[in-house]
């Protein structure tokens, strides 16, 4: 795990957080839409808007140069404006996304466990997120300790408690 850095996500990043939104809207590259779609899509737009709010949290992943290769945050909905990966109010709800030239070298697992300390900082009891069937990143989150709560159609809803 080398070559790159963490840092706490601030307000002037939204962004980076939009990269890192298309990045993770677009897992599937079979169906991936341009980038001007995914942020267009109301479904999807809801995780940075408006970045950085009351009760958001995060963090970002940089490399050596302080361009930012990735990044997990986390946001709260309301119960009658839920988050796909909802759980219940006060449970924030995670995004995960890194660019591709830096898969697989350990910043999707680092920067998970990072957003699982500040979160412990942040007094949230649990963390949720929504990961759709067949992504292998479903595989990351099991390993880290997030359970399946509820499957849906096209994706399972999973939670960790906050240690
Ligand atoms: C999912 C994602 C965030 C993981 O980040 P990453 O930096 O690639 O992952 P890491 O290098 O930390 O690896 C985490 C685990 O996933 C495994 N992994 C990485 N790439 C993989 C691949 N292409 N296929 C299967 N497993 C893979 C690793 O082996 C590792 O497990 P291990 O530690 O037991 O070996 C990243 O690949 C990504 O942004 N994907 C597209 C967006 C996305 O799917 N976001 C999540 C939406 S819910």
């Amino acid at each position: 795990m080398t070559g790159f850095r963490i840092r706490p996500a601030n307000g002037e990043d939204a962004r980076v957080l939009s990269d890192m939104l298309v990045e993770a809207a677009n897992w599937n590259v079979s169906r991936a839409r341009p980038r001007v779609a995914v942020l267009e899509d109301p479904t999807v737009l809801r995780y940075v808007a408006g970045w950085k709010r009351p009760g958001d949290f995060g963090c970002v992943a940089e490399d050596a140069h302080g361009a930012a290769v990735g990044a997990c945050w986390a946001r709260l909905f309301p119960a009658d404006q839920p988050g796909k990966g909802f759980v219940a109010v006060g449970v924030p709800e995670l995004t995960l996304g890194v660019n591709a030239q830096w898969r697989a070298q350990g910043v999707g697992r680092a920067l998970l466990q990072e957003l699982g300390r500040v979160a412990a900082s942040s007094g949230a009891a649990r963390l949720s997120l929504s990961v759709d069937h067949g992504n292998f990143a479903q595989r990351l989150y099991v390993s880290e300790g997030y359970v399946t709560v509820q499957s849906r159609a096209t994706a399972d809803t999973m939670v960790r408690a906050v240690r």
